[in-house]
Order: C-alpha cells, then structure tokens, then sequence
C-alpha cells in the first residue's frame, strides 16, 4: 500500500495488480447485471494475425488468469502455436477497462479435471458434442451428438474429454482504466519487474 493524493485528502490505494483486480472483479459481480466474468482473449497465429473472441474467466489467483475452451478450436490452435494472450474486461455499469497481457500456459489436467466436474452434465455433455471451429453440418447434428454422448456415458459421470482444458495467462502487464469527469480518465499500469515484483505507471488518458 502507499499514500497517494485523491482530492484534497490522502488515502492508501492497492499497489499490487492482483489485488486491485480483486477488487474491481468484486465491484463488478456487484454491478453488472450479467457475466462480469465475459473477457475479450486476443490470440495471433505463429504469423502474427491476431483475433479476439469473448471467453469466460473461471478461475483467477497469482499465477493467473484461467479459461476454458476446446482445444481443437482456432484459440487453442493459436495458443498453442504462440502462447501469448491479451484479455480485455469491459465493466460498463461501472465505467471500467482491465486489459492483462501476458504468457499462456495450459492448466493443469487435474485443475481441468476440477472445473470440468463442477459443470452442468449439460455442459459436460455438450463438451463431448462439440466440435469448435470446425463446422457441423446442421444444429441436427449436434444435438445428435449430444444424445450420443448422454447414451455413452449412462449411468456415470461425464469425465473431461481429452480436448477439451483450460489455459492461464501469466500477467507480466495491466492496465486499469477507469472513467472521469471531462475525459480526464485515469489509467494506472503495472508492469512485472525482473524481481517479480510490480512498477507502477500512472497515465491520463
Ligand atoms: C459471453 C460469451 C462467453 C463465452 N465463453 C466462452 C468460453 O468460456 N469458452 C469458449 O471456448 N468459448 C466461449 N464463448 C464462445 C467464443 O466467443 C467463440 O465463439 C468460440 O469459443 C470459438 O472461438 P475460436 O474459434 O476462436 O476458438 C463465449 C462467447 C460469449 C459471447
């Protein structure tokens, strides 16, 4: 914590990203009125061309920010072949960008295990139908292969499938953004040094 001047009085304000992450993720469960766990992932392929798509941030805590996804999708693909990643929070209820960029590294089979036997059998079901990225030929199909996958696994509980897992993005840098009065909005950055520890930026706008 450090001292800083906001008005005419001084207050203590977080000086380490991860906490101050926590807390505007805290605001944000509290404000938005669906998903505040709806990040944009950017990814680029082994040549650089970037695209972005909205995922769901399921876990988060020192060692990063975790999502789920299908590995066999065009993310995976990219992640896989260059494992960096930019993600995007956009909090509009209250008027706030996180962005997070950083290295990306595969969760580990046991945490995938663990999330994946927190779903819904739905969503369980749905992960062994899914074929992301590569197209179905009809909805028919499926919801067939749902149905398929609900006759296999009968009985017992739907393990994880073998392509389907999580990736963490390891931040090394954060933007804060948040809105002020006549544009003046502040923007408070992070930077990871070489001793681990965290260099503190302050920008307008
Ligand atoms: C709000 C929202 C949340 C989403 N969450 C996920 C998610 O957690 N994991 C996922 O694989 N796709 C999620 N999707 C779908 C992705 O945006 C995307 O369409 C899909 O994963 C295929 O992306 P890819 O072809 O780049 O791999 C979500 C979409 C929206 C709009």
């Amino acid at each position: 914590m450090v001292e800083v001047s906001s008005g005419s009085t001084y207050v203590a304000v977080m000086t380490d990203p991860l906490s101050l992450f926590d807390a505007w993720y805290a605001e944000a469960e509290a404000a938005e009125p669906n998903d505040p766990n709806a990040v944009a992932l950017a990814t680029a392929d082994a040549r650089g061309r970037p695209s972005v798509r909205m995922v769901l941030l399921k876990g988060h805590d020192a060692r990063g920010f975790v999502v789920y996804t299908n590995r066999q999708g065009r993310k995976a693909g990219e992640l896989d072949a260059n494992p960096r990643a930019a993600l995007l929070f956009h909090w509009k209820s209250l008027r706030r960008q996180v962005r997070i960029e950083g290295a990306v590294e595969r969760a580990s089979d046991a945490e995938s295990d663990a999330y994946f036997a927190s779903r819904s059998r739905d969503s369980q079901l749905g992960a062994w139908a899914s074929n992301q990225s590569r197209p179905l030929d009809r909805r028919e199909t499926f919801e067939a292969r749902v149905e398929e996958a609900d006759a296999r696994f009968a009985g017992t509980d739907v393990p994880r499938p073998p392509h389907w897992g999580g990736y963490r993005v390891v931040p090394e840098s954060f933007e804060f953004w948040q809105d002020r009065a006549h544009r003046l909005h502040e923007r408070r950055t992070f930077t990871r040094a070489a001793d681990g520890g965290w260099t503190e930026g302050l920008l307008y706008p």
